[in-house]
This record gives structure tokens, C-alpha cells and sequence, in this order.
């Protein structure tokens, strides 16, 4: 018998093309008679265009053109407000486009855009969250679909008379997504036919948006992105990339347009993780049973387009408690328009409530890990459904096993180092399983070999690989022999790379597909025809009658330096219960990357927005600062077989974003356990901790 595909640790199949840079990106494509155009962002933090002067950036050499408000191709009303670019004279945020400089070169291009002088007149604005602020709401639901509002019981009554309380508030402030590849498209008419290369985490999304914008019929574009560096869910939605390089081709037909977002400008434009503020109030009895759970979270919105981080959702779904309120609240203000970055709500909403539970471990004098263990749930706390599979508890033994954890001596300031402060904490972690409707096609073809089409995208996470896998297992052949054509919106369609669903959204229809092109073969009378034959598959939406989520544990050792108040992470360790891992090897690194992203959410990444500018203060690599290779020592991610008939077919849930989730939460404690001291606020920087 063949061993199966899935499981192994099989390589990318792109990694030669990535690392001998063959692989081509968005930006890449150096079409004869390319133009290159860059965007003017609005110099105020809100007010009008009153004029563009565009003489001077004319003037200059390579320049071609400049569009504004008043010369730019009208696009129809979008649903998403943030891409109605340069269709009149608002300005709504600080970095808001004001005008699109098209030239023979990104060089000139640039010297365009700086030549560009826009008037604008200034009004008065608004950024600065606050709990009491008095613009807030609460929305009908948060991101995700979720309702606002949950209330089970009486949780203020009951918080009121519980025996160990803990009431405390925490804040998570701005974050950035900076995929390595920043936002960027190319854009080109062929006779009639619009060809857009992007980096996007799911074209067929893209294709739809552009054909509504400028009035096209689908059929008359074609979106591709072959190599994506990377999204954290900024590049699940189109950009102003993309409709601007459109814009620029259409007004000159016949030359492709490039834009590539300059790195300072993405945080204005391409959506950022909104700030929290949380307000938790956990009440157990002496065994340390919650009795109640309040999880209350204010955030803020731009004006252009309601965007509500989730944060209170992952309460709904972690512990037992009979009294349970959570809650979202939102304040519109004159910012850049919020959006996904990797696990929203559950990234911030389980720093949060990780932390508070450790407080409870704590005031309750009862190992965190226990703690956790103790207020394990039947079924979803919220709904009440049965969970499909959740073995959370599995993943805190185990961890606590491969960590060391009963080394640990839980009197915080317990392990000095001389100078330093050692310590250890946990956290938990989860995130839902979610599955969209997609399409895919396999065919067989007369030398024995498989394609399978699927406009699925690979956003560096092994998306190509792993579907080979899934389809070599249902063809029942050696993964050798299928190829996967993916990236191209005139692929059968799929959903985004989004949500941490595209493997198992994707993987449906394709192992249907493949399994159907196999029972057609077992059947087939004589040689496969010169053409092929090919199957096709298209899944439905699915509604369980059970909560399906994956669950992980957390678990950090830090060194905190008290002459400097730096904090290094010297371990990482993280456990799993997702489901079936399909790919060991890009598993690990989805895990790890995860992690990673975590640790530099507890330590280093925050972004402020500053009132007297009315922007980000840190818009570019040198102020925002990602984990670089010396902050991230040592991590580990394991995993916990989960064998779970409720998911799909390869019974996988998702993993692309559990590793972010709870791995601030981890960090927090351990500097707690080291030093003693509670902080409340990320990122734990030395000014802070000092
Ligand atoms: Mo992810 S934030 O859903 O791309």
C-alpha cells in the first residue's frame, strides 16, 4: 500500500523558483512600454481637496500624466467605501489618495508625486480612542458576522457575589500588517481584455470587485497572483493597488501600469489591526470554577467603513461559566479605515482574557494551568452545540510536559539571574474552523498525469503543495504524478486565502473533483483521450450542528533586564489540536511564524496614533519594529493528533492563524511570573516595563 501524501513533510514546490528569485510578483511583469504610477496622500487629518497644481510634476521628465478627483475615470459606488479613490474631493484620514502620478518610470514617478502640489483645506478631527468617549456604539454585529452582544444569566449579579474576583482592563494598541511583498499591481489591456497581476490573497474576489467598478464584464478579466508575499489578511480585499493601476491602464490603453505601495503608505491604506481596550471582570468560587464572565471591548472605526475588531468572541467559546456577558463597543473617528490582520479578534481578545486568567490563577493561589483544566466546557458556552473535537486539555499536558513546567516555581521574582528576572507563563489558544464554497477541476491527461485547477492562492503558506497532497491521496496515485495550477482567476473559483479556511475550503471540491476522475478512470474503456477528462467539483456552503474550532497552548520563558527593562523571549513553545495536519512541514512553519508574530505583538509592534497629527506615528520598518531573526531564539510547535469526522474530507481544521492567538497572553505572564509586576498595556517595551 502507498503511504498517504498528506501528513508528510513535504517541500514547497516553489521554493527553488523563490530562493533563485525565477518566482515572479505582482510588480515583476516588465510588459514593453510599462508605466509606473504612484500615489499623493492627503496631507491633512481630515478636510477637502480645494485644488491640485500638477504643472510643475508635468513639467518633469518621464512624467505622463497626473489624475485627481476632477480627471479620474468615474468607478462605480463600491461596497467597500475605502476604494472609492480620486471620485471626489473628501479627505476622511490623514494618507487618504489625493492624486495618481503615471510616468515612464517608478523614479519618475516618484519625483512626480513629490512635485505634485495639493491644496487642502483642514478641518477638525478626531483620533484618539477612549472607553467614555462619547461617539461610541454598539454596532449591530463585529467582524465575522457576530452579534455585538452576548449575555447569558446575570454576570453582574453574579460577579457581585463571587468569592475570588478579578476586575481588570487591558489594551492592545494599533498593529500593522507588513507582508514582506507591500501592496502592488499590474495592470494591462490586451485589445479588450484587462489582465491584472496582484499581490492578493484571492483574485476571484478581486476579478468581481474591478468588473463592478469600471462596469466590465467578468469574463473581459482576468486576475492573477501566481507568488503573494505574504497578506495577514491586508490583502484579502483589494486595494487602492490595484484600482489605481487599473485606472492609470484604462486611461492609456495600450500601456501596462504598475503601483507598488511605498512601505510608509500601507498603514494608512491597507487596513491595520484597531486598537482594544478591554474590560474584564471574572468572578470563580474557591475551586477556581468560574462563576462568571464579563469580557467587554471598546474599539475604533474609521468614518469610511464600519470595520469592528471581534475581541470579545473567543470568550464565548473558551471556559464554563454560568454567567457570561461580552460585549463590543465602537467609536468612529478620522482614521485609516481598520481591518483583518491575522486571527483579529481572537489575537487581541485572547491577550486579554489569557492574562485576566492568569490574574485569577494568581489571586485563586492555583497553577495556571490548572486553572484553565478546571473550567473545561461541555459543549460551546455560548451556543451550546457539542464541540466536534477539542482537546485544549491535551494540549496544556503535553506542553507542560515538553516545556518543563513542573520545574517551575509559581512565586513570581522566584528565578533571578543575576541581573536579570526569569520567569514562565501560559496562555491558551483557539480559533474557528471555517469553510467557504469553492470550485475546483482534475483532470488526467493520456501520459498518466494529473492537473488539478483551483483559483486557490499561495500566499507563501505551501498552498500548491498541499493540495497536490490532498489530491494525490483521493486520485490514489504518487504525488509525483499531479500538478496544481492555481492563482488565475479564470481557474474554477475560490475563496481568499483568508480566515485561516483556505486548505480546507479549497481541499473539498478538489478531493471531489479527484475522486470522481478516479472512479471515471477505474470504469474507462481503453486509452485516456488526447484531450484529457476531467471532473469537476463545487461545494456548498456548509452549516454544522457542532462548534468546530482548533485549540492550542502557549508557553514562554522570558528574561527581563532590570538595569535596562528589555524583555527577550528565550522559548517559545506552542501545541496544537487541529485537526489532521496535512503538511508537516508547512504546518510547523505556519505555527512557528504564528508565534513569532505574537512575540512581537507582546514586545515590540504598537502603533500610536498621534492627536496632534492625526496619523501613525510609526509608518515605516525603523519605527514599527517586527521580530527580527535575534529576538526569536528558540521555538518549538508540536501538535496533538485530533481524528474529527465533522470537518471535511481530510479532516483538517485551519492553522494559519492559532499561532498569533494567546502568544501575547503568554509572554505578559511570564514577565509577570518574573517580575511580579502586572502590565496591562502592550508591547511590554523597556520605557513601560522599566
Ligand atoms: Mo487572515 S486576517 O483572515 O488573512
Amino acid at each position: 500500500m502507498r503511504s498517504p501524501a498528506t501528513g508528510a513533510p513535504v517541500e514547497r514546490r516553489e521554493g527553488r523558483e523563490k530562493v533563485t528569485g525565477t518566482a515572479r510578483y505582482a510588480a515583476e511583469f516588465p510588459f514593453p512600454g510599462r508605466l509606473f504610477a504612484r500615489p499623493v496622500p492627503a496631507a491633512v487629518a481630515r478636510g477637502r481637496v480645494t485644488g491640485v497644481d500638477a504643472s510643475a510634476a508635468l513639467g518633469l521628465p518621464g512624467v505622463v500624466s497626473v489624475l485627481t478627483h476632477e480627471n479620474a475615470p468615474r468607478l462605480a459606488e463600491p461596497d467597500d467605501a475605502t476604494l472609492a479613490l480620486l471620485q471626489n474631493e473628501r479627505v476622511p484620514h490623514r494618507g487618504w489618495f489625493v492624486a495618481l502620478v503615471v510616468a515612464d518610470s517608478a523614479e519618475a514617478a516618484r519625483a512626480g508625486a513629490a512635485a505634485v502640489h495639493v491644496d487642502c483645506s483642514a478641518e477638525p478631527y478626531d483620533v484618539t480612542l477612549s472607553a467614555d468617549h462619547p461617539d461610541a456604539y454598539v454596532p449591530e454585529e463585529a467582524n465575522g458576522g457576530h452579534p455585538a452582544v452576548r449575555e447569558r444569566g446575570d454576570a453582574r449579579g453574579a460577579f457581585a457575589s463571587a468569592p475570588v474576583r478579578v476586575e481588570v482592563g487591558y489594551r492592545v494598541p494599533p498593529l500593522h500588517n507588513h507582508p514582506m511583498e507591500p501592496h502592488a499591481s499590474t495592470a494591462r489591456w490586451d485589445g479588450e481584455h484587462l489582465t491584472v497581476h496582484t499581490s492578493s490573497q484571492g483574485t476571484t474576489t478581486v476579478r468581481d470587485v474591478l468588473a463592478g467598478l469600471f462596469g466590465l464584464a467578468q469574463e473581459r478579466i482576468t486576475v492573477v497572483a501566481e507568488h503573494v508575499g505574504g497578506g495577514f489578511g491586508s490583502k484579502g480585499t483589494p486595494r487602492p493597488d490595484v484600482v489605481l493601476a487599473t485606472m492609470a491602464a484604462l486611461r492609456h490603453t495600450g500601456r501596462p501600469v504598475t503601483v507598488v505601495l511605498p512601505r510608509r503608505f500601507m498603514p494608512s491604506v491597507v487596513g491595520h489591526r484597531a486598537p482594544t481596550l478591554h474590560r474584564l471582570r471574572l468572578g470563580a468560587d474557591a475551586d477556581g470554577r468560574l462563576t462568571c464572565l464579563e469580557h467587554e471591548v471598546t474599539t475604533h472605526t474609521s468614518r469610511v467603513k464600519e470595520f469592528v475588531e471581534q475581541a470579545a468572541v473567543p470568550a464565548r467559546v473558551m471556559y464554563a461559566a454560568p454567567h457570561s456577558r461580552t460585549a463590543h463597543r465602537v467609536v468612529p473617528l478620522d482614521v485609516p479605515s481598520p481591518s483583518w490582520m491575522r486571527a483579529p479578534g481572537e489575537a487581541p481578545g485572547m491577550y486579554a482574557l489569557e492574562s485576566a486568567m492568569d490574574e485569577l490563577a494568581v489571586e485563586l493561589g492555583m497553577d495556571p494551568v490548572e486553572t484553565r483544566v478546571r473550567n473545561e466546557p461541555e459543549s460551546e458556552p455560548d451556543s451550546g452545540r457539542p464541540f466536534s473535537s477539542r482537546h485544549l486539555v491535551e494540549c496544556l499536558r503535553e506542553g507542560a510536559r515538553r516545556f518543563g513546567w513542573e520545574r517551575r516555581d509559581p512565586r513570581p521574582r522566584s528565578h533571578p539571574e543575576g541581573p536579570l528576572l526569569t520567569g514562565t507563563g501560559v496562555a491558551a489558544a483557539t480559533y474557528p474552523v471555517m469553510m467557504l464554497p469553492s470550485a475546483a477541476a482534475a483532470r488526467v491527461l493520456p501520459d498518466g498525469s494529473f492537473l488539478v485547477e483551483i483559483n486557490a492562492t499561495d500566499i507563501g503558506t505551501g498552498a500548491r503543495t498541499v493540495l497536490a497532497q490532498i489530491a494525490a491521496d483521493a486520485l490514489d496515485v504518487p504525488l509525483e504524478r499531479v500538478r496544481v495550477r492555481l492563482g488565475s482567476s479564470d481557474l474554477p473559483s475560490a475563496p481568499v486565502a483568508g480566515g485561516s479556511s483556505g486548505t480546507a475550503s479549497w481541499g473539498r471540491p478538489v478531493h471531489e473533483a479527484c475522486v470522481r476522475l478516479a472512479d471515471r478512470l477505474a470504469g474507462f474503456p481503453g486509452p485516456v483521450p488526447a484531450h484529457g477528462l476531467v471532473e469537476h467539483a463545487d461545494t456548498a456552503d456548509t452549516d454544522s450542528p457542532y462548534s468546530r474550532h482548533a485549540f492550542g497552548a502557549h508557553f514562554a520563558e522570558v528574561a527581563v533586564d532590570t538595569v535596562t527593562g528589555e524583555v527577550r523571549v528565550r522559548r517559545l513553545l506552542g501545541v496544537y489540536a487541529a485537526g489532521r495536519i496535512l503538511n508537516a512541514r508547512t504546518a510547523r512553519s505556519q505555527f512557528v511564524g504564528g508565534m513569532t508574530m505574537g512575540l512581537g505583538m507582546a514586545l515590540t509592534e504598537g502603533s500610536t496614533l498621534d492627536a496632534a497629527f492625526g496619523d501613525f506615528a510609526e509608518s515605516d520598518l525603523a519605527s514599527y519594529h517586527v521580530p527580527a531573526h535575534a529576538d526569536v531564539p528558540d521555538v518549538e510547535a508540536h501538535w496533538v493528533e485530533e481524528d474529527d469526522p465533522h470537518l471535511n474530507p481530510m479532516g483538517s481544521k485551519g492553522i494559519g492563524e492559532i499561532g498569533i492567538v494567546g502568544t501575547a497572553a503568554a509572554v505578559g505572564n511570564a514577565v509577570h511570573h518574573a517580575t511580579g509586576v502586572r502590565f496591562r498595556e502592550l508591547p511590554l517595551t523597556p520605557d513601560r516595563v522599566l
